[in-house]
């Protein structure tokens, strides 16, 4: 590991450390000796013993503290938030003003280098961090086990999954191989300079993984496949805001037209270990079901 410009171990400032890749990469940056420091609007993760900062999106008054001494950093967008460059833009400004060297952000692999929002973020960073790198992730199969999530909501309570995806197919991937690439991207001697797109190891429609969990679980669920219009009413009915509602219903028409059905090699190649299946997530999480 290269010293940082105080001669110590780099400093890490990790956005999301409450959620699915943040978690994760906080402590296995910690293990390899980085000085991790966690960010959040509330408190730090229960099973975390680093440094922990306060951190919203939405207030630059949190985001002194966060930046302070820090060398590289992981960030996520605020959540449920249409267009976050807005809000990130600023920051990464500040970030490299005060000597921040490496930024990782997780964007989408349904959002193009240069699109609005995220792919704004990602086309700033090429241009003005002295290293970085952007995760361009398929879905997240933690969706479906998250009580949170309108997926992981209407599996558990009705057996359900309703999309406008149709027969479309996904590489669904598992957060924890994000995280893994992740972690790479901060660690990593040579920083990655380039956006990774990262899948899982098949392409999955929603029916495939609504027959994958009747399956494992031995409960009986489907897809419900939707027009665009109803999965908006169907999103707002579980709390999501009606612009982003239309987002993702404008992602899911996507998906029903075979943009998403890829399938890349980059947890393999850049962690040394293939990327987990569906099938073993939902094993793994099959009491979330039940
Ligand atoms: N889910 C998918 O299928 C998918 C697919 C591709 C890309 N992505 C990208 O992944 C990101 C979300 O990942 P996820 O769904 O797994 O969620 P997550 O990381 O489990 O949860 C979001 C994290 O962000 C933090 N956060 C949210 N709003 C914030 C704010 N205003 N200020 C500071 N921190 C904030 C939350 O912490 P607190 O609530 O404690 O502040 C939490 O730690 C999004 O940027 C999305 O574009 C998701």
């Amino acid at each position: 590991m290269s010293a940082s410009r105080t001669g110590h171990a780099p400093r890490v400032l990790v956005t999301g450390a409450t959620g699915n890749t943040g978690r994760p990469i906080a402590s296995r940056l910690a293990e390899l000796g980085f000085a991790v420091r966690t960010a959040a609007r509330g408190d730090r993760p229960a099973d975390s013993t680093t440094e922990h900062v306060r951190f919203d999106w939405a207030d630059p008054s949190s985001h002194e503290e966060a930046l302070s001494g820090v060398d590289r950093m992981y960030l996520i967008a605020p959540a449920m938030v249409e267009d976050p460059s807005v809000l990130m833009l600023p920051f990464i400004e500040r970030a490299v003003e005060h000597g921040v060297r490496r930024v990782v952000l997780l964007s989408s692999s349904a959002v193009p280098e240069g699109a609005p929002g995220l792919g704004t973020v990602h086309r700033a960073l090429r241009e003005r961090a002295p290293e970085w790198a952007v995760l361009q992730p398929s879905w997240f199969m933690q969706n479906f086990a998250d009580e949170r999530h309108h997926h992981g909501a209407g599996l558990k309570h009705d057996g359900v999954l309703v999309t406008a995806t149709g027969e479309g197919r996904v590489g669904f991937v598992d957060a924890r191989d994000i995280a893994e690439v992740a972690v790479r991207a901060l660690a990593d001697e040579r920083s990655h300079d380039t956006a990774h797109v990262i899948t899982g190891p098949q392409a999955l429609s929603y029916g495939d993984i609504a027959a994958v969990l009747s399956q494992v679980t031995g409960r009986p669920m489907r897809h419900v496949q939707v027009d665009g219009e109803a999965v908006v009413q169907h999103m707002m009915g579980a709390g999501i805001p009606e612009r982003y509602a239309r987002l993702l219903a404008g992602l899911e028409e996507s998906i029903r037209q075979g943009t998403d059905a890829r399938v890349a090699d980059t947890v393999s190649r850049v962690t040394g270990r293939p990327p987990r299946s569906f099938e073993d997530f939902a094993r793994a999480h099959a009491s979330f079901w039940k």
